[in-house]
């Protein structure tokens, strides 16, 4: 056999700081390693795989559009692409979808659509303002509109027209908003920075702002959406829409897609200004119509809303048993951990030992973001592994 790490160290770019395992199979919430060993995933492909591993629907609806038709061009008609964004426009405030192949893309479609309207509409505006802690891509500009200096110092200077601003702060978005700003763009929950929860009124207090102001309000679901906060889409919750919203990660359920979604106002590309070869392409769309199709029809939704509740009560829990977790926080089928030293990545070691796969989301804190389709039981195991490391640790 391969000693895949070892060529991983010989041949591919160290940009990863990779878990020690190399898993080969993955069904339902669960995944094996090269040796057999079966893990139950709590990482979900970085918050992709929603319906699970190789879900029957994916896998069939994939299998069937690849013996029919993988690609064509957007030069022409194809179907799953037109299924998909209808079934998204039923199914959201947005009227109009264009389909990339991940969330970066989306985001740089949607900065660029926001350009657009403010060289139509708003004197040629063309500024962006995002929030610190924000992580929207790995693009060049998405760098540059994520508000984290880890990410955007090794690379200047950065593209101009991004104004990065206190998260959680509507006055700082204020103060930032000039003739030049032509949208704000933001994640309705920080999920890379942290899981990080703004006010109630934070985003309808951005909403109105935008209004006041004429410009566009972003929201970067890409982490949020498909059903991960117990609701499909994350604005539902706070009583407000989007004039444009990005998606990637879960529509697909682990084959790479994204898509912009813009309200009829919004939605100002002209033939020629937009495009891409393999954005909606027939086995994404289809990959993408299967998964919606069941989230949909299945109240994925409502059922992430009843085991994360179950989920965030069995973590808090574990805080109320060992002093130095400091915080447990999250909506949904997204939550965080935090400690109060930098113990995540001995924790997450000490999890992967006895069979649970986790994220370690900041050095003090865990991120758990399991496909939607998990249950109770599953619950239970995992926290049973993370109390067990815990204790490994406390002791
Ligand atoms: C909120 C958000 N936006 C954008 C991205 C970038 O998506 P991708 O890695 O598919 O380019 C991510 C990825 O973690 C994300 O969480």
């Amino acid at each position: 056999m391969n000693d895949w790490q070892e060529l991983e160290h010989k041949y591919f770019m160290h940009t990863f700081d990779r878990t020690p395992v190399t898993l080969v199979r993955g069904d339902g919430a669960r995944v094996w390693d090269e040796d057999g060993r079966e893990y139950l995933d709590f990482v979900g492909g970085w918050a992709v795989t929603c319906l699970g591993h190789s879900h029957p629907a994916v896998a069939e609806a994939v299998a069937e559009q690849a013996h029919t038709l993988i690609q064509t061009s957007n030069q022409f008609y194809t179907i799953p692409q037109l299924q998909l964004a209808e079934l998204l426009v039923q199914n959201s405030c947005l009227d109009k979808v264009f389909f990339s192949n991940s969330g970066a893309e989306a985001n740089e479609g949607a900065v660029k659509l926001a350009r657009r309207y403010g060289s139509r509409y708003l004197n040629g505006a063309y500024e962006v303002i995002t929030a610190m802690g924000s992580f929207h891509g790995r693009t060049l500009a998405m760098v540059a509109a994520s508000g984290q200096s880890k990410f955007q110092q090794p690379y200047l200077p950065l593209p101009v027209g991004f104004i990065n601003v206190e998260y959680n702060n509507v006055e700082a978005i204020k103060a930032a908003t000039t003739k030049q700003t032509c949208a704000v763009m933001l994640e309705p929950i920080q999920g890379e920075g942290g899981v990080n929860f703004p006010d109630d009124n934070y985003l309808a207090a951005v909403r109105a702002w935008c209004d006041q102001m004429g410009i566009l309000l972003i929201l970067d679901e890409i982490q949020t959406g498909i059903g991960r906060l117990g609701t499909l889409f994350a604005y539902e919750q706070y009583g407000i829409e989007p004039d444009i919203m990005t998606l990637a990660k879960g529509l697909g359920s682990g084959v790479p897609i994204g898509a912009i979604l813009a309200k009829e106002k919004a939605s100002v590309f002209t033939p020629g200004e937009h495009g891409s070869t393999f954005g909606g392409n027939p086995l994404a769309c289809a990959a993408g119509y299967a998964t919606l199709r069941f989230v949909i029809d299945n109240d994925v939704a409502g059922e992430v809303k009843k085991v994360g509740q179950y989920l965030a009560t069995r973590l808090k829990s574990l805080k109320q048993k060992f002093q130095f977790i400091t915080d447990v926080r999250g909506r949904g089928l997204l939550l965080a951990m935090e400690f109060s030293s930098d113990i995540a990545q001995s924790l997450l070691m000490a999890c992967l030992d006895n069979g649970l796969l986790v994220n370690r989301v900041k050095p003090n804190a865990l991120r758990f973001m399991p496909p939607l389709i998990i249950g109770n039981d599953e619950v239970d195991e995992a926290t049973g592994i993370l109390d067990e490391a815990l204790s490994s640790i406390a002791s």
